[in-house]
């Protein structure tokens, strides 16, 4: 079975507004619940394990309470980096949970197909990350605003969530980089430095994750030719 982490605790900052963008509402209901429905659709999936900043944990409990289909859950108290929100998060593992995905609570227009994906490929290869191809042209610059290089458009992909790894070498990877200080901008990238192997599982352009006030109205656009 596959047990689902979601970071939930930021601080909101590009959003604005002070209130944890996670509960803003997408077409009249919250982002977070809109996520945890999806992965419930999933059959595979036996835990979800909900990750928020400490004073909003009772409130969010009782936002799940009321939310009927949902999966098993767990709410538990993030940390002042993605990285350790979701650290604390593995401590709540189910025992038959073979495979962990990760997932940003703030990607609420995941579909069940790429999860299911993710989770084959995690259980084929030991790590696997949802991703699309590059759109832009990327450069790598220096600390002075210059261009260094150019790497070819065509090797080169943006990487979402979900992120779904074996459970030993996903416990393994975040033991390593607590023990060596490594912050990592994705679960991925913890991973790698073990030397394991992470497929591409190639999403869509519409997993997005809410950001900026803009990507409210993107979501619900996106949704609205959805539901077509
Ligand atoms: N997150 C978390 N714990 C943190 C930081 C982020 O659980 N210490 C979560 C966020 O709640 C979000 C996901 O990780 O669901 C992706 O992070 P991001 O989009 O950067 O959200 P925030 O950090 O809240 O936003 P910002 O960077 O604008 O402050
Ligand atoms: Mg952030």
């Amino acid at each position: 079975m596959a047990t689902a982490v979601f970071p939930a605790a930021g601080s909101s900052t590009r959003m604005g507004g002070g209130l944890n963008k996670n509960l803003l509402e997408i077409m009249g209901e919250p982002i977070l619940i809109r996520t945890l429905k999806t992965f419930s659709r999933v059959e595979r999936i036996n835990f979800l394990i909900v990750v928020v900043a400490a004073h909003e944990v009772e409130m969010v409990e009782e936002l799940l309470r009321g939310t009927e289909g949902l999966k098993p859950w767990r709410v538990t108290i993030g940390g002042s980096e993605r990285q350790f929100s979701i650290a604390n998060g593995l401590k709540l593992l189910p025992n038959d949970a073979e495979i962990i995905l990760v997932h940003d609570a703030a990607r609420p227009l995941v579909t069940v197909k790429t999860i299911d994906e993710v989770i084959d490929a995690a259980e084929k290869f030991g790590g696997a990350i949802a991703a699309v191809p590059a759109k832009d042209t990327i450069k790598i610059v220096d600390a002075q605003g210059f261009v260094k290089y150019t790497p070819p458009r065509r090797e080169l992909v943006t990487v979402q969530t979900p992120q779904g790894f074996k459970r030993e070498i996903l416990l393994q990877a975040y033991e390593k980089a607590a023990a060596e200080n490594f912050l990592g901008t994705d679960d991925a990238s913890l991973v790698e430095r073990l030397g394991e192997k992470i497929k591409i599982v190639m999403s869509g352009y519409d997993n997005i994750k809410i950001t900026t006030p803009e990507d409210i109205s993107v979501a619900e656009t996106f949704l609205r030719s959805k539901n077509k």
